[in-house]
């Protein structure tokens, strides 16, 4: 019997990820760009057990509802693959994101998965390869395993990996505007879209041009040209989005007031810029000196969190949930 543990934190894009070309493996339709943050970790630990019938999952100490736990479950057959094991495992979870604040928890969840169980079943994995098997639980997970900025490329299984790419200094603020569960799944929104938007093949193209300008800005340091780039970007995702038969909207007044509200602080002089992911909240990235202030202006429209770069999932001590001993 092997165990390992994993932390990962979740990240959010600045090029969005919105599509795939292939389901199974998870290959995403163009590439994204992302910051891994500082805060909100998920910690797993897996525990190999050859003489389970089935993998078990608990969250935050109770047992996975039944899709998380038949995504685990599917993630796991890849891992078994990989190692040629036929043996099922334990797996406790303990995330840190709060259920309310809109983040997404699967990016951070299958990261930190992806090393725990690669660790216990004995693979010997480099970052790409971990990046790669990451991406099997969740696309944007590929991108958590990297520290700070990560490019996602499209392309095959081989070559749709994350890696680090430098950039300007950034923090991000975290809007938190509404509280409640969103009523379509990415998945589920992604496949819709990209069966039913007129506007889909646009998207596709225009997001591979979108990440090579943005990557240039990054390469420049040059933090404006990335705002700008993440404000439109986030902005057409949605509108894609929103042309999906039937329509999805994921943007609320308040998150719509929010964007009026940035524009408002760079014509006041505070740059900033807005993105939002598969949900009504906002995030808001300003320059390092500029986000506490930026935070301050925001807190009036809701929670304002301000985050920072955050490193790649890695190996652990602390375990979490029973030690093997207590488990029996
Ligand atoms: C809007 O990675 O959650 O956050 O691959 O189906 O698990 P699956 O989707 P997921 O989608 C993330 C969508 C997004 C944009 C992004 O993170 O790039």
């Amino acid at each position: 019997m092997s165990e390992a543990t994993a932390r990962a934190f979740p990240n959010i894009a600045l090029v969005k990820y919105w599509g795939k070309r292939d389901a199974r493996l998870i290959l995403p339709a163009a590439g994204s760009l992302s910051l891994t943050l500082d805060a909100f970790p998920t910690t797993t630990t897996v525990r190999l057990d050859p003489d389970a019938a089935t993998d078990s999952f608990t969250l935050n100490g109770a047992p996975g509802a039944e899709v998380p736990t038949q995504r685990v479950t599917r993630f796991l057959d890849v891992v078994r693959e990989l190692a040629g094991s036929t043996s099922h495992a334990r797996v406790d979870s303990l995330s840190e994101i709060p259920t309310d604040a809109g983040l997404a928890s699967s990016a951070a969840g299958f990261a930190a998965l992806a090393v725990a169980a690669s660790a216990a079943y004995g693979l010997d994995l480099d970052a790409s390869a971990l990046s790669r098997l990451a991406r099997r639980g969740s696309g944007s997970a590929a991108r958590s395993i990297v520290a700070g900025l990560a490019v996602w490329h499209a392309g095959d299984d081989a070559q749709s990996y994350a890696e680090g790419v430098d950039g300007p200094e950034l923090r991000m603020v975290i809007l938190t505007l509404d509280r409640s569960a969103k009523r379509v799944s990415s998945r589920e929104a992604m496949v819709r879209t990209a069966a039913t938007s007129p506007f889909y093949t646009g998207w596709v193209t225009s997001t591979a041009s979108t990440l090579e300008e943005a990557l240039a800005a990054c390469r420049a340091g040059d933090f404006t040209a990335l705002g700008l780039l993440t404000e439109l970007h986030a902005l057409r995702m949605h509108a894609l989005i929103q042309s999906a038969d039937p329509p999805i909207r994921y943007l609320k007044p308040a998150s719509i007031a929010a964007f009026d509200r940035v524009e408002e602080l760079r014509a006041a002089g505070l740059e900033c810029y807005a993105t939002a992911d598969a949900g009504p909240n906002v995030v808001v990235i300003a320059k390092p000196d500029d986000a506490a202030q930026v935070a301050d202006e925001l807190a009036v429209l809701g929670e304002a969190r301000v985050v920072g770069p955050g490193p790649g999932a890695t190996l652990i001590a602390d375990a979490v949930g029973p030690t093997r001993g207590a488990a029996g």
